[in-house]
């Protein structure tokens, strides 16, 4: 009876044990099911690659929708693509709607004076021949709709809108350009107000028919790696270019995440071909910029 009692008992943890090991069993071919219909993924995906190459960079990185809803007229999609590390730089596209564009040039087109650079001696504007464009400031927080773009800006940058300059509107004509130059200041009087410019945020209000690329001729990767290679002017060629297409933004840095300067921001607008080039630029500071 004794006897009897014991192999009982060992018979139901027998059993108990085929069930646990079932169970287990059905659990691993549930979960390789789930895992082969691609349910659950694992981060597999070949997606660390050199952050110089290029070709790599260009993917689809987020598809984002317009968050704003306020923002004047339809952006159509939007989404952004790594240019490069060196400059850090980013192409957003879809950032303006071309309602926006066309009121940024409407307000600004009326009071375009040719275009200075800042004298770094003096902290003076001063006529140049580097920079061969026309241009005027509308003040931060202007009205609603640029003060929805600021926003859009700050967003996209995770600068506060309060860092930023008056947004700059730059048109240029057939022939007209901007050398390459760095954005950060190399002397004192330009970096009382806020500190060093850190970032720049450049919207492309029209389309450009032949050349007024923007270029980064000290960016480093594969230059030619670029999808639009082909369609690119000849100074376009010497350098990371993005084609100037309305509504897009590029954001690039001045300075590295450490905040010292970095010289492979160099960039410059090349010569208008045919057609003609607006622009709008956001001069971002790291620290508050007092209007
Ligand atoms: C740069 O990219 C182009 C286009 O993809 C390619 O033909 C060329 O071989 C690359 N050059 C180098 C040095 O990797």
């Amino acid at each position: 009876m004794v006897k009897l009692r014991h192999a009982r008992g060992q018979a139901k943890r027998w059993s108990t044990l085929t069930l646990v090991l079932s169970m287990l069993f059905m659990l691993t071919v549930v979960l390789l099911l789930l895992l082969g219909l691609g349910i659950f993924s694992l981060a597999i995906s070949g997606e660390d690659s050199s952050p110089n190459d290029l070709s790599s960079s260009y993917r689809r990185m987020a598809a984002e929708k317009d968050r704003d809803g306020d923002g004047l007229g339809d952006r159509g999609e939007q989404w952004t693509e790594i240019l490069s590390w060196e400059p850090r730089a980013f192409l957003y596209h879809g950032f303006l709607s071309k309602e926006e564009c066309d009121y940024l040039i409407a307000l600004a087109k009326p009071h375009m004076v040719k275009s200075t650079v800042v004298d770094s001696k003096t902290g003076k504007s001063k006529d140049s021949r580097v920079r061969t464009s026309s241009g005027m400031f509308l003040r931060r927080g202007r009205d609603k709709i640029i003060r929805n773009i600021e926003k859009r800006i700050a967003e996209f940058s995770f600068i506060p809108a309060e860092h930023g300059e008056g947004l700059q509107i730059l048109h240029y004509e057939v022939g007209q350009k901007y050398e390459a130059h760095f954005d950060y200041f190399l002397d004192e009087f330009n970096t009382k107000n806020g500190g060093q410019r850190t970032a720049t945020l450049l919207m492309y209000l029209s389309d450009v028919e032949e050349g007024g690329e923007t270029v980064f001729p000290a960016a480093k990767g594969n230059i030619s790696d670029v999808p639009w290679w082909n369609e690119l002017s000849e100074c376009g060629r010497q350098g990371l270019s993005v084609k100037p297409k309305m509504g897009n933004a590029i954001l690039f840095w001045s300075t590295r995440p450490d905040a010292t300067l970095d010289p492979s921001s160099l960039h410059g607008s090349c010569p208008v071909i045919r057609g003609n080039k607006w622009s709008a630029t956001k001069w971002m500071h790291l620290g508050e910029y007092g209007i």
